[in-house]
Protein backbone atom coordinates (compact mmCIF):
# COMPACT_ATOMS: atom_id res chain seq x y z
CA UNK A 1 0.00 0.00 0.00
CA UNK A 2 1.54 3.29 -0.94
CA UNK A 3 0.58 6.19 1.64
CA UNK A 4 0.56 9.97 1.30
CA UNK A 5 2.96 10.26 3.91
CA UNK A 6 1.95 13.06 6.38
CA UNK A 7 4.34 15.70 8.21
CA UNK A 8 3.25 16.23 11.39
CA UNK A 9 4.38 19.08 13.97
CA UNK A 10 4.83 18.09 17.87
CA UNK A 11 1.77 20.15 18.77
CA UNK A 12 -0.23 17.77 21.30
CA UNK A 13 -3.26 17.11 18.66
CA UNK A 14 -0.33 15.82 16.21
CA UNK A 15 1.30 13.70 18.71
CA UNK A 16 -2.62 12.18 19.05
CA UNK A 17 -3.17 11.93 15.87
CA UNK A 18 0.33 9.38 15.40
CA UNK A 19 -1.13 8.08 18.53
CA UNK A 20 -3.99 7.00 17.02
CA UNK A 21 -2.15 5.81 13.88
CA UNK A 22 -0.40 3.16 16.21
CA UNK A 23 -3.37 2.44 18.06
CA UNK A 24 -4.48 1.48 14.40
CA UNK A 25 -1.43 -0.93 13.98
CA UNK A 26 0.43 1.72 11.96
CA UNK A 27 4.01 3.03 12.04
CA UNK A 28 5.02 6.03 12.42
CA UNK A 29 8.58 8.00 12.13
CA UNK A 30 9.82 9.02 15.79
CA UNK A 31 12.22 11.75 16.27
CA UNK A 32 14.52 10.82 19.32
CA UNK A 33 17.37 12.21 20.78
CA UNK A 34 19.77 9.99 19.44
CA UNK A 35 18.16 9.33 15.31
CA UNK A 36 14.42 9.27 13.87
CA UNK A 37 12.51 6.08 14.49
CA UNK A 38 10.24 3.62 12.70
CA UNK A 39 7.58 2.66 15.64
CA UNK A 40 4.89 0.77 16.11
CA UNK A 41 3.56 -1.29 19.06
CA UNK A 42 6.07 -3.63 20.00
CA UNK A 43 3.06 -6.19 21.12
CA UNK A 44 1.32 -6.05 17.27
CA UNK A 45 2.92 -8.63 14.92
CA UNK A 46 1.67 -7.04 12.17
CA UNK A 47 2.37 -3.65 13.00
CA UNK A 48 6.00 -4.59 13.68
CA UNK A 49 6.04 -7.04 10.00
CA UNK A 50 5.34 -3.33 9.07
CA UNK A 51 8.29 -1.49 10.73
CA UNK A 52 10.36 -4.67 8.86
CA UNK A 53 8.98 -4.29 5.15
CA UNK A 54 8.89 -0.31 5.18
CA UNK A 55 12.63 -0.94 5.74
CA UNK A 56 14.01 -3.71 3.89
CA UNK A 57 15.50 -5.11 7.40
CA UNK A 58 16.56 -8.55 7.88
CA UNK A 59 13.97 -10.79 9.79
CA UNK A 60 17.01 -11.33 12.29
CA UNK A 61 17.94 -8.25 13.42
CA UNK A 62 16.39 -7.28 16.31
CA UNK A 63 14.59 -4.29 17.24
CA UNK A 64 14.36 -1.98 20.66
CA UNK A 65 11.80 -1.47 22.56
CA UNK A 66 11.41 1.97 23.55
CA UNK A 67 9.39 2.89 26.90
CA UNK A 68 8.04 6.00 28.50
CA UNK A 69 8.63 4.64 32.45
CA UNK A 70 10.11 2.05 34.58
CA UNK A 71 6.34 0.31 35.37
CA UNK A 72 6.50 -0.67 31.49
CA UNK A 73 9.31 -2.65 31.94
CA UNK A 74 8.05 -5.55 33.68
CA UNK A 75 5.94 -6.36 30.53
CA UNK A 76 9.15 -6.02 27.96
CA UNK A 77 11.84 -8.09 30.29
CA UNK A 78 11.56 -11.91 32.14
CA UNK A 79 14.32 -10.17 34.61
CA UNK A 80 16.00 -7.09 35.68
CA UNK A 81 19.45 -7.60 37.18
CA UNK A 82 20.27 -4.85 39.76
CA UNK A 83 23.09 -3.30 37.80
CA UNK A 84 20.68 -2.84 34.94
CA UNK A 85 18.66 -1.12 36.91
CA UNK A 86 21.79 1.30 38.24
CA UNK A 87 22.59 1.87 34.54
CA UNK A 88 18.51 2.77 34.47
CA UNK A 89 18.88 5.65 37.06
CA UNK A 90 22.01 7.20 35.72
CA UNK A 91 20.99 7.09 32.24
CA UNK A 92 17.59 6.87 31.46
CA UNK A 93 15.99 8.67 30.41
CA UNK A 94 18.33 8.91 27.56
CA UNK A 95 20.57 6.70 24.75
CA UNK A 96 21.12 3.86 26.33
CA UNK A 97 19.64 0.66 25.46
CA UNK A 98 19.45 -2.59 27.67
CA UNK A 99 19.76 -6.03 26.43
CA UNK A 100 17.96 -7.58 28.36
CA UNK A 101 15.81 -11.59 28.55
CA UNK A 102 12.85 -11.52 27.25
CA UNK A 103 9.11 -11.20 28.31
CA UNK A 104 7.02 -13.99 26.51
CA UNK A 105 4.27 -11.04 25.59
CA UNK A 106 7.16 -9.69 23.03
CA UNK A 107 6.77 -11.24 20.19
CA UNK A 108 9.40 -13.10 18.45
CA UNK A 109 9.11 -10.76 15.30
CA UNK A 110 10.29 -7.84 17.76
CA UNK A 111 13.35 -9.34 19.18
CA UNK A 112 14.91 -10.95 15.52
CA UNK A 113 13.89 -14.31 17.18
CA UNK A 114 16.39 -13.96 20.05
CA UNK A 115 15.62 -14.88 23.67
CA UNK A 116 16.81 -10.96 24.85
CA UNK A 117 14.94 -8.06 23.74
CA UNK A 118 16.91 -4.41 24.02
CA UNK A 119 15.05 -1.76 25.58
CA UNK A 120 15.50 1.94 26.16
CA UNK A 121 13.22 5.26 27.43
CA UNK A 122 14.35 8.16 25.16
CA UNK A 123 14.84 12.05 26.41
CA UNK A 124 13.05 13.45 23.13
CA UNK A 125 9.80 14.83 24.46
CA UNK A 126 7.88 14.12 21.35
CA UNK A 127 8.75 10.45 21.64
CA UNK A 128 7.91 10.19 25.42
CA UNK A 129 4.60 11.53 24.22
CA UNK A 130 4.00 9.42 21.85
CA UNK A 131 4.83 6.33 23.61
CA UNK A 132 2.71 7.74 26.28
CA UNK A 133 -0.37 8.77 24.47
CA UNK A 134 0.04 5.43 22.32
CA UNK A 135 0.01 3.81 26.00
CA UNK A 136 2.01 0.95 24.65
CA UNK A 137 5.50 0.28 24.18
CA UNK A 138 6.98 1.21 20.59
CA UNK A 139 9.33 -1.25 19.07
CA UNK A 140 11.68 1.32 16.28
CA UNK A 141 14.78 0.73 14.51
CA UNK A 142 16.15 3.77 13.06
CA UNK A 143 14.26 5.54 10.49
CA UNK A 144 16.50 5.20 7.41
CA UNK A 145 16.24 2.51 4.47
CA UNK A 146 18.16 -0.46 5.61
CA UNK A 147 21.67 -0.02 5.14
CA UNK A 148 21.58 3.65 4.33
CA UNK A 149 22.89 6.42 6.63
CA UNK A 150 20.49 6.94 10.16
CA UNK A 151 18.10 9.37 9.44
CA UNK A 152 18.81 12.80 11.99
CA UNK A 153 16.31 15.31 10.57
CA UNK A 154 12.44 14.85 9.54
CA UNK A 155 13.64 15.53 6.21
CA UNK A 156 15.78 12.64 6.02
CA UNK A 157 13.41 10.59 7.02
CA UNK A 158 10.53 11.84 4.39
CA UNK A 159 13.52 10.69 1.98
CA UNK A 160 13.60 7.34 2.70
CA UNK A 161 9.73 6.50 3.40
CA UNK A 162 7.77 8.68 1.76
CA UNK A 163 4.83 6.50 0.82
CA UNK A 164 5.72 3.90 2.89
CA UNK A 165 4.63 4.90 6.15
CA UNK A 166 1.62 7.15 6.86
CA UNK A 167 2.82 9.75 8.68
CA UNK A 168 6.44 11.02 10.12
CA UNK A 169 6.77 13.47 13.43
CA UNK A 170 8.95 16.61 12.64
CA UNK A 171 11.00 16.93 16.24
CA UNK A 172 13.60 19.00 14.26
CA UNK A 173 17.65 17.86 14.38
CA UNK A 174 18.26 15.06 16.31
CA UNK A 175 20.76 16.32 19.25
CA UNK A 176 23.29 13.33 19.61
CA UNK A 177 22.94 12.29 15.50
CA UNK A 178 24.28 8.65 16.33
CA UNK A 179 22.18 5.55 18.18
CA UNK A 180 21.77 4.44 21.20
CA UNK A 181 24.75 3.12 23.33
CA UNK A 182 23.75 -1.00 23.23
CA UNK A 183 24.96 -2.94 25.94
CA UNK A 184 24.77 -6.40 27.43
CA UNK A 185 25.42 -7.99 31.21
CA UNK A 186 27.30 -10.08 32.62
CA UNK A 187 27.37 -11.36 36.41
CA UNK A 188 28.97 -7.94 37.26
CA UNK A 189 30.33 -6.34 34.20
CA UNK A 190 28.80 -4.77 30.75
CA UNK A 191 29.64 -5.49 27.40
CA UNK A 192 29.33 -2.55 24.79
CA UNK A 193 28.28 -4.15 21.83
CA UNK A 194 27.15 -0.72 19.87
CA UNK A 195 29.04 2.72 21.01
CA UNK A 196 27.27 6.27 21.29
CA UNK A 197 26.72 8.97 23.57
CA UNK A 198 26.55 7.25 26.79
CA UNK A 199 30.52 6.18 26.56
CA UNK A 200 32.77 3.22 28.53
CA UNK A 201 34.06 6.48 30.73
CA UNK A 202 30.19 7.13 31.87
CA UNK A 203 29.69 3.91 32.04
CA UNK A 204 32.72 2.83 34.44
CA UNK A 205 30.76 5.76 36.62
CA UNK A 206 28.40 2.66 37.48
CA UNK A 207 30.27 -0.33 37.04
CA UNK A 208 34.59 -1.27 37.10
CA UNK A 209 34.44 -3.96 34.32
CA UNK A 210 33.06 -2.16 31.23
CA UNK A 211 34.24 -4.25 27.94
CA UNK A 212 33.88 -3.29 24.56
CA UNK A 213 32.89 -5.79 22.14
CA UNK A 214 35.33 -7.03 19.67
CA UNK A 215 32.68 -6.38 16.85
CA UNK A 216 32.72 -2.64 17.38
CA UNK A 217 36.11 -2.10 15.92
CA UNK A 218 36.56 -5.14 13.92
CA UNK A 219 34.99 -6.27 10.68
CA UNK A 220 32.97 -9.74 12.20
CA UNK A 221 33.00 -13.07 10.39
CA UNK A 222 29.66 -13.91 9.20
CA UNK A 223 30.04 -17.42 9.87
CA UNK A 224 30.20 -17.09 13.60
CA UNK A 225 27.29 -16.18 16.01
CA UNK A 226 27.71 -12.83 16.94
CA UNK A 227 26.80 -10.61 19.72
CA UNK A 228 24.72 -8.46 17.85
CA UNK A 229 23.13 -8.98 14.76
CA UNK A 230 23.16 -5.59 13.61
CA UNK A 231 26.81 -6.44 13.55
CA UNK A 232 26.75 -8.50 10.77
CA UNK A 233 25.05 -5.84 8.00
CA UNK A 234 26.54 -3.29 5.85
CA UNK A 235 25.75 -0.22 7.47
CA UNK A 236 25.64 3.58 7.17
CA UNK A 237 26.94 3.15 3.38
CA UNK A 238 26.47 6.20 1.46
CA UNK A 239 26.61 5.57 -2.47
CA UNK A 240 29.95 6.98 -2.01
CA UNK A 241 33.00 4.93 -1.69
CA UNK A 242 34.17 6.10 2.02
CA UNK A 243 38.27 5.66 2.91
CA UNK A 244 39.11 6.92 6.30
CA UNK A 245 42.59 8.64 6.51
CA UNK A 246 44.36 7.98 9.86
CA UNK A 247 46.87 10.19 10.71
CA UNK A 248 47.76 14.15 11.00
CA UNK A 249 46.02 16.95 9.45
CA UNK A 250 49.52 17.10 6.90
CA UNK A 251 49.52 13.59 6.57
CA UNK A 252 45.95 13.72 5.38
CA UNK A 253 46.08 16.48 3.31
CA UNK A 254 49.43 14.95 1.96
CA UNK A 255 47.15 11.97 0.89
CA UNK A 256 44.40 13.86 -0.37
CA UNK A 257 47.10 16.09 -3.15
CA UNK A 258 48.33 12.77 -4.07
CA UNK A 259 45.16 10.55 -4.63
CA UNK A 260 42.51 13.04 -5.78
CA UNK A 261 40.03 12.85 -8.35
CA UNK A 262 37.63 15.25 -9.84
CA UNK A 263 34.89 13.49 -7.70
CA UNK A 264 36.27 14.07 -4.47
CA UNK A 265 34.85 15.01 -1.59
CA UNK A 266 36.37 15.35 2.56
CA UNK A 267 34.70 14.81 5.52
CA UNK A 268 37.31 17.55 7.81
CA UNK A 269 37.07 18.82 11.14
CA UNK A 270 38.20 22.47 10.74
CA UNK A 271 39.10 24.17 7.14
CA UNK A 272 42.21 24.45 7.98
CA UNK A 273 42.96 20.53 7.40
CA UNK A 274 43.01 21.36 3.48
CA UNK A 275 45.38 24.07 3.32
CA UNK A 276 44.77 25.49 0.60
CA UNK A 277 43.29 23.11 -2.06
CA UNK A 278 39.97 24.22 -3.45
CA UNK A 279 37.81 21.65 -3.40
CA UNK A 280 34.24 20.03 -2.23
CA UNK A 281 34.15 18.73 1.52
CA UNK A 282 31.85 18.87 5.00
CA UNK A 283 33.14 19.55 8.14
CA UNK A 284 32.66 17.62 11.19
CA UNK A 285 33.45 19.82 13.97
CA UNK A 286 36.34 19.28 16.35
CA UNK A 287 34.67 17.54 19.34
CA UNK A 288 33.10 13.86 19.07
CA UNK A 289 30.20 15.08 19.99
CA UNK A 290 30.08 17.53 17.40
CA UNK A 291 31.32 15.00 14.90
CA UNK A 292 28.43 12.53 15.96
CA UNK A 293 25.85 15.51 15.05
CA UNK A 294 27.00 15.91 12.46
CA UNK A 295 28.03 12.31 11.02
CA UNK A 296 25.00 10.87 9.07
CA UNK A 297 23.87 14.06 7.27
CA UNK A 298 27.38 14.58 6.00
CA UNK A 299 27.44 10.84 4.34
CA UNK A 300 24.08 11.63 2.96
CA UNK A 301 25.28 15.16 1.50
CA UNK A 302 28.23 13.55 0.19
CA UNK A 303 25.85 11.76 -2.34
CA UNK A 304 23.89 14.56 -3.12
CA UNK A 305 26.57 16.19 -3.71
CA UNK A 306 27.90 13.68 -6.58
CA UNK A 307 30.85 12.72 -4.59
CA UNK A 308 32.38 9.44 -6.17
CA UNK A 309 34.75 9.02 -3.20
CA UNK A 310 34.50 10.44 0.10
CA UNK A 311 38.42 10.86 1.95
CA UNK A 312 37.23 11.09 5.87
CA UNK A 313 39.84 12.09 8.76
CA UNK A 314 39.70 9.84 10.98
CA UNK A 315 38.10 10.59 14.49
CA UNK A 316 39.40 9.66 18.19
CA UNK A 317 38.52 5.97 19.23
CA UNK A 318 37.63 7.60 23.02
CA UNK A 319 34.82 9.17 24.50
CA UNK A 320 32.10 10.26 21.82
CA UNK A 321 34.51 9.68 19.37
CA UNK A 322 34.34 5.83 19.59
CA UNK A 323 31.02 5.92 18.17
CA UNK A 324 32.01 8.32 15.43
CA UNK A 325 34.76 5.89 14.23
CA UNK A 326 32.49 2.86 14.64
CA UNK A 327 29.75 4.19 12.21
CA UNK A 328 32.62 5.59 9.74
CA UNK A 329 34.44 2.60 9.37
CA UNK A 330 30.92 0.60 8.81
CA UNK A 331 30.35 3.19 6.29
CA UNK A 332 33.98 2.65 4.64
CA UNK A 333 33.27 -1.06 4.79
CA UNK A 334 36.55 -0.87 6.63
CA UNK A 335 38.69 0.58 4.44
CA UNK A 336 41.14 2.73 6.39
CA UNK A 337 44.56 4.05 5.49
CA UNK A 338 46.82 4.24 8.29
CA UNK A 339 49.46 6.92 7.91
O1 LIG B 1 19.15 5.32 19.19
C1 LIG B 1 18.66 4.25 18.81
O2 LIG B 1 18.94 3.16 19.36
C2 LIG B 1 17.69 4.30 17.63
C3 LIG B 1 16.48 5.13 18.07
C4 LIG B 1 15.38 5.09 17.04
O3 LIG B 1 16.04 4.69 19.31
N1 LIG B 1 17.33 2.98 17.23
C5 LIG B 1 18.19 2.17 16.56
O4 LIG B 1 17.66 0.96 16.21
O5 LIG B 1 19.32 2.48 16.27
P1 LIG B 1 18.33 -0.01 15.14
O6 LIG B 1 17.32 -1.07 14.97
O7 LIG B 1 18.69 0.76 13.94
O8 LIG B 1 19.56 -0.61 15.87
C6 LIG B 1 19.40 -1.50 16.95
C7 LIG B 1 20.67 -2.27 17.18
C8 LIG B 1 20.92 -3.26 16.07
O9 LIG B 1 22.31 -3.30 15.79
C9 LIG B 1 20.45 -4.56 16.70
O10 LIG B 1 21.11 -5.68 16.14
C10 LIG B 1 20.79 -4.34 18.16
O11 LIG B 1 20.54 -2.99 18.39
N2 LIG B 1 19.91 -5.14 19.03
C11 LIG B 1 18.58 -4.98 19.24
N3 LIG B 1 18.09 -5.93 20.05
C12 LIG B 1 19.13 -6.74 20.36
C13 LIG B 1 19.28 -7.94 21.13
N4 LIG B 1 18.25 -8.49 21.75
N5 LIG B 1 20.52 -8.49 21.22
C14 LIG B 1 21.58 -7.93 20.59
N6 LIG B 1 21.50 -6.82 19.84
C15 LIG B 1 20.30 -6.23 19.71
MG1 LIG C 1 19.78 1.26 12.30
Amino acid sequence: MAFETELLDCSPESIEKAAELIKHGEVVGMPTETVYGLAANAYDNEAVAKIFKAKGRPADNPLIVHISGLSQLGGIVSEIPQLALSCAKAFWSGPLTMILPKHPDIPYITSGGLDTVGVRMPSHPAAKALIEKSGVPLAAPSANLSGSPSPTTAAHVMADMRSRIPAVIDGGECEAGVESTVIAFGQNSIRILRPGRITREMLLTVCPDVEIDSGVLHEVDNSRPVASPGMKYKHYSPAADVIIVSGSAEQFLYYVKNNLTDDTLCLIFDESDLGDLDIPHILLGHSGEQQAHNLFAALRDADKLGAKTVFARCPERTGVGLAVYNRLIRAAGFKVVEL
